[in-house]
């Protein structure tokens, strides 16, 4: 059996990738400080597949440490999501961002590195592209300038893990480009779980229909769109899990850096979004359109053919599921899982 090492596997995409890594057979080591997560995300992930997790409580950034696990367990590969992800406290925090981001995914390849561990498939972001000039985007587009720190973030370990390949071509690296990640697992019982106030549209729509916010905002509608409001690729979580399986068996069956886009190729605006969850929930989602947020890009999405090609993955699930599962979630668990 192939034992994997999953950092940030008790987070939103984390829980939910393990989930399909337990269904495929591998055994999963979950690492994790905890700082926006709960450890009954695996008691959730226990409840659904019926298999049990190990986890460690750490830091990526703490060297003793992960090279103590590195040491215990004989890794095939890793899944790398540990990492902060608000794009408002990125520009508040950069060193806290690229301390945790940038030198904690150093830390994770030396000790990757030192114990002969060369697969892993690391979260990045289509922020990487910045500002489109050009839709679809497709993984030929070149990355951009992202405008806040946690995007830089993103771009900078994309490079690092580049260079690797460069010097040591028996590195195997899988850099993942989401689009927006949003629902929830079917069964109600793991979803995102954002500590404090969400700033995400899907978190922040469910909060309003739960009567926990009276208004959500729509940042801008003058946009130069359909209805004037932004248009986001958005994908379920499930179908973003087994693109990393996908990923994975692409990574243990060829060396080199594959990058590829994680998107349905459709974009969906601010409003269109909203219609969709207040018809498939039957809910009401009242809404006030306010100024732009600073940073946001009017449209974007993915061109996902070589996603389709590469990796043999393709997005099944749509806005309708998308809708119904972040509020199944968000009904059975009010208050998320973070206490
Ligand atoms: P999340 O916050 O739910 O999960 C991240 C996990 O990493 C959390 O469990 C947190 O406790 C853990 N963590 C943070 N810093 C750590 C550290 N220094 N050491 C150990 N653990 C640490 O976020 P998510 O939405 O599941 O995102 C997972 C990854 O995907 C992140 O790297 C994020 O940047 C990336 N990503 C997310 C989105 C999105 O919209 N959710 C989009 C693109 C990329
Ligand atoms: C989507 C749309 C908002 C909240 C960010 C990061 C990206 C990735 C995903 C982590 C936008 C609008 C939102 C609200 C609104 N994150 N909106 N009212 O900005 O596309 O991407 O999250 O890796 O890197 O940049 O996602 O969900 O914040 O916003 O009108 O209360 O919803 O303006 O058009 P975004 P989002």
């Amino acid at each position: 059996m192939k034992t994997l090492l999953v950092t940030g596997g008790t987070g939103y995409i984390g829980s939910h990738t393990v989930i399909e890594l337990l269904e495929a057979g591998y055994r999963v080591i979950v690492y994790d400080n905890l700082s926006n997560s709960s450890i009954e995300s695996l008691d959730r992930v226990y409840k659904i597949t019926g298999k049990r997790v190990e986890f460690i409580e750490g830091d990526i950034r703490d060297k003793k440490k992960l090279n103590e696990v590195f040491t215990q367990y004989d890794f095939t590969g890793v899944i790398h999501f540990a990492g902060l992800k608000a794009v408002g406290e990125s520009v508040k925090w950069p060193i806290s961002y690229y301390n945790n981001n940038v030198s904690g995914s150093l830390q994770l390849l030396e000790s990757m590195n030192r114990h002969g561990v060369k697969t892993i498939v690391f979260s990045s972001s289509a922020t990487v592209y910045g500002d489109p000039i050009d839709l679809p985007l497709t993984e030929k587009t070149p990355t951009g300038s992202p405008t806040n720190p946690y995007g830089m973030s993103k771009l900078m370990v994309e490079n690092i893990l580049s260079d690797l390949y460069v010097a040591d071509k028996s590195w195997r690296i899988a850099r993942l480009r989401y689009f927006n990640p949003a629902g929830a697992h079917s069964s109600g019982l793991i979803g995102e779980s954002p500590k404090g106030t969400p700033n995400n549209l899907m978190p922040v729509i469910t909060q309003v229909a739960l009567g926990k916010k009276k208004h959500l905002y729509v940042y801008g509608g003058d946009y130069p769109t359909l209805d004037g409001t932004c248009i986001r690729d958005y994908i379920h979580v499930v179908d973003l899990a087994k693109g990393h399986l996908a990923a994975l068996e692409k990574c243990f069956s060829s060396n080199g850096v594959h990058t590829v886009n994680l998107g349905t190729g459709q974009g969906f605006s601010v409003l269109q979004m909203i219609k969709v969850f207040e018809k498939v929930n039957k809910v009401s989602v009242p809404y006030k359109i306010v100024d732009r947020r600073a940073g946001d890009i009017a449209e974007c999405y993915a061109n996902t053919h070589f996603a389709e090609v590469y990796l043999n993955w393709k997005s099944k699930f749509g806005l309708n599921e998308i809708c119904r599962d972040s509020w199944n979630w968000q009904l059975n668990n009010p208050d998320g899982l973070i206490k």
